[in-house]
């Protein structure tokens, strides 16, 4: 192998992602360039129980992973011997879930004989920033998904210091019951994006701000006032304007992540905002995260789409970190849903 096809820049890495309902493969050049990034959603299967059923997506992941790597490598146009390491996600996540990856790359760490890499889910949806952008430091990173809600701070590459995170529910979580409160599919977000987008007006919802200079989050209050007005409302036989609840929860969803992002910002004297995780998804925060932004000249990096959901590309990103310094795992790699992103530093 000649120098170039050496160097870090062009070194392949296999990316396995099964921590929640997604079982992805991806192949990512050099932690920035996609080759290739299957998805195969669950979504279908678990609509029916209003939610992730743990068993069924360990199942699921069993039946799809050795389909979804063929098919990757195939998207790839590269073989396994092109690999110089496989990474998978090691925690936080579903244990049975995160299981079926990590014997997938497990073995097939083993069997190619190059490094295994466990990589924190949470420092991949930061990451997938990597495969769009240039990230300048120190930035900060919130995170929004339907397990997390956190404000992390990189002073730089590969170290993550966790500043904020939720109390209690993650916003994802949230969308979920309020939209489960008012009859919509799983996963909610979306459903509840565009009603708040259609509404006229607004009901007034409460905001947690916590402690004066608190960066954590709260998000069970909320919950709870909008499950007490679709209950007085029914009790009181009036007819409920879903529109305008969902955008009172909405707005007060954004109010307090984008307050809280912009102060974080400026006290840490972050170059960069950078937006992860499912949520990232919704147009109202998008939309007020970037007005936000521009006014206070600091420029806000969101992934597409399909790489702000969960997929294995950003799983690669962030494995590159430990792969262009040497880091590995060894082959007792085991999951670990508690895993700390702050630990996972490099
Ligand atoms: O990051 P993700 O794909 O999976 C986790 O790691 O949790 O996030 C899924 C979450 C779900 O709770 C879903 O309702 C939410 O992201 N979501 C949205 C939107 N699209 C997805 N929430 C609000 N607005 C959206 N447009
Ligand atoms: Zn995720």
């Amino acid at each position: 192998m000649n120098h170039t096809c050496n160097s870090n820049q062009e070194k392949l890495i296999l990316a396995i992602e099964t921590s929640c309902d997604e079982t992805s493969v991806a192949v990512v050049r050099g932690g920035k360039h996609i080759v290739s990034n299957v998805v195969s959603s669950q979504i279908d299967i678990h609509e029916r129980f209003g939610g992730v059923v743990p068993e069924i997506a360990s199942r699921k992941h069993v039946e799809s992973i050795t389909l979804i790597i063929e098919q990757a490598l195939k998207e790839s146009g590269h073989e396994l011997r092109d690999m110089s390491a496989v990474a998978v996600t090691q925690g936080p996540g579903l244990v049975g879930a995160l299981l079926v990856g990590i014997v997938a790359a497990k073995s097939l760490a083993l069997a190619l004989d190059i490094p295994l890499i466990g990589t924190h889910h949470i420092a991949g949806h930061i990451y997938a920033n990597e495969l769009v952008h240039e990230l300048r430091y120190p930035c900060l990173a919130l995170v929004v998904s339907g397990g997390h809600t956190e404000l992390v701070l990189l002073e730089s590459e590969g170290s993550f210091r966790l500043i904020g995170r939720t109390r209690d529910d993650a916003v994802g979580e949230a969308y979920d019951k309020v939209a489960r409160a008012l009859k919509l599919p799983y996963p909610g977000g979306p459903h509840i994006d565009r009603l708040a987008s259609e509404a006229e007006t607004a009901i007034e919802l409460p905001r947690a701000w916590l402690e004066e200079g608190s960066y954590d989050f709260s998000f069970s209050g909320l919950k709870s006032a909008v499950l007490a007005v679709i209950n007085q409302t029914r009790m009181k036989g009036l007819d409920l304007d879903e529109a305008a609840l969902a955008r009172g929860f909405q707005e007060s969803v954004i109010d307090v992540l984008t307050t809280k992002s912009l102060r974080a910002a400026k006290a840490y004297g972050a170059k960069q905002l950078l937006l992860c995780g499912g949520v990232a998804a919704n147009r109202g925060l998008r939309a007020a995260l970037a007005a936000r932004c521009e006014e206070a000249g600091l420029p806000l990096l969101i992934p597409p789409g399909k790489l702000c959901t969960d997929n294995a590309a950003m799983i690669g990103a962030a494995a590159h970190l430990k792969l262009k310094r040497g880091i590995y795992s060894d082959l007792e790699l085991k999951a670990d849903p508690g895993l700390s992103l702050e630990q996972w530093s490099v």
